[in-house]
């Protein structure tokens, strides 16, 4: 799999009590235009699992090249991912990093089993886009496009 280049995603989204939470991920997909919904697939093991359960709402964000510390920071278990670093509240309630490349706000639509990972399809209530340099991951590295 890692010979499959992928864009990088900071997936966010709320607890139970109201606290957010987030990972990094590169299983993301545009699934469907009309209805626009996406598909993530996320780790039945990963502490923020059970969020996915409870929310009914979770924030894609696409980092942009500069961001490989916030990748590292999303994908690091037990420490706090929102410390430090400058993001808001998007209308579904799930952060927005500032300076990524685009974010799509989304409402659970359907979970289904995929074995070890479950797969999450999200319904778009909200999209925007801005900048134009993408992280990419292969080959287990960061990686930047050619200028
Ligand atoms: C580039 C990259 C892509 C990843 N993609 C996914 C993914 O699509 N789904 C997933 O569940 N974990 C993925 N992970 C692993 C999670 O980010 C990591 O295990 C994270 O700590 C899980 O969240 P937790 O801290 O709440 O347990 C990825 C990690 C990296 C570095």
């Amino acid at each position: 799999m890692g010979h499959f280049p992928t864009g990088v995603t900071v997936i966010t989204t709320r607890d139970r009590d109201g606290n957010h939470a987030g990972l990094t991920a590169n299983a993301f997909l545009s699934l469907s235009l009309n209805p626009p919904l996406v598909l993530i697939s996320v780790d039945k093991s990963a502490q923020c699992y059970a969020c996915f359960e409870c929310a009914n709402a979770f924030t894609v964000n696409f980092l942009s090249e500069g961001q490989e510390e916030i990748s590292r920071r999303f994908a690091t278990k037990g420490i706090d991912k929102f410390a430090g670093f400058a993001w808001r509240e998007g209308n579904n309630g799930a952060a927005i990093l500032d300076g990524v490349l685009g974010y799509v706000e989304c409402r659970i639509a359907q979970c289904y089993d995929g074995g070890d990972h479950t797969i999450v399809v999200g319904e778009i209530i909200n999209a925007s886009a801005s900048g134009d340099r993408p992280l990419i991951f292969f080959k287990g590295k960061y990686q930047r496009l050619a200028e």
